[in-house]
């Protein structure tokens, strides 16, 4: 049987750089369903699919050709229909358009089927927003991860100037909280921690602590 590990959360917690971490040392797959809903937003762009039309989003959802592989440093490749487009699915942009999109429930469903595909083998870190409460409901362990406004917006803040973007603080504060209003009250699958979840509060931990209280609860439930 495949072991599941889901990691909730807004986004700026931490769950990505920890969900990759600790699927390597576990060698465990890792699925990072923010990237499903980034990508299929580059593809509404490049399509001209406008983020209000339901029915086209689910059949690009249901047929957007997409590959993920692991680069050099081990971080995340994608590609839309063979293109590279790693950089362009990480900027404000494209995060705030997949936002959007995963409001529309018929996307949700459409990507539910995709993302439960990833669950094969010893087992798999799944990184998002649902993944503890809709996609993986059976999971070994449920993670909710968050952490002050203020600490993801400095988080973003420093990784977009050490990109040699010029970015206000303050701008950045307001995206964060607007992007967890719509993400946590969204009709469908709202941002929640699943009921046994176990929170942590990552505002004043480092990756490698985050990484190393999660090994802790592992070893704790001798998974
Ligand atoms: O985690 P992220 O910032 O890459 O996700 C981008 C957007 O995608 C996020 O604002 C909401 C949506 N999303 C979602 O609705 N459900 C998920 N499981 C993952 C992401």
């Amino acid at each position: 049987m495949t072991k599941i590990i889901t990691i909730d959360g807004p986004s700026g917690s931490g769950k990505g750089s920890v969900s990759r971490l600790l699927a390597k040392k576990l060698g465990f797959s890792y699925l990072d369903s923010g990237a499903l809903y980034r990508l299929l937003s580059i593809a509404a762009s490049r399509h001209k699919v406008a983020s209000s039309n339901q029915k086209g989003l689910k059949s690009l959802a249901e047929h957007m050709d997409i590959c993920f592989e692991s680069d050099v440093t081990g971080g995340l490749r994608a590609l839309l229909e063979g293109e590279d487009v790693t950089l362009e699915m990480r900027t404000e942009n494209t995060g705030e358009r997949a936002s959007k999109i995963a409001g529309h429930s018929e996307v949700r469903a459409a990507l539910l089927k995709r993302q439960r595909l990833f669950a094969k083998g010893d087992g798999l870190v799944a990184d998002g927003r649902d993944m503890g409460t809709v996609i993986f409901p059976t999971a070994h362990l449920k993670i909710y991860m968050t952490a002050s406004i203020e600490e993801r917006a400095s988080r973003r803040y420093k990784e977009l100037l050490a990109k040699g973007e010029d970015v206000s603080l303050r701008a950045l504060a307001e995206q964060v909280r607007a992007r967890d209003e719509r993400d946590m009250n969204r009709v469908v699958s709202p941002l929640v921690p699943a009921e046994d979840a176990i929170e942590l509060d990552t505002s004043n931990l480092s990756i490698k602590e985050v990484l190393e209280t999660i090994l802790g609860i592992l070893d704790f439930k001798r998974f």
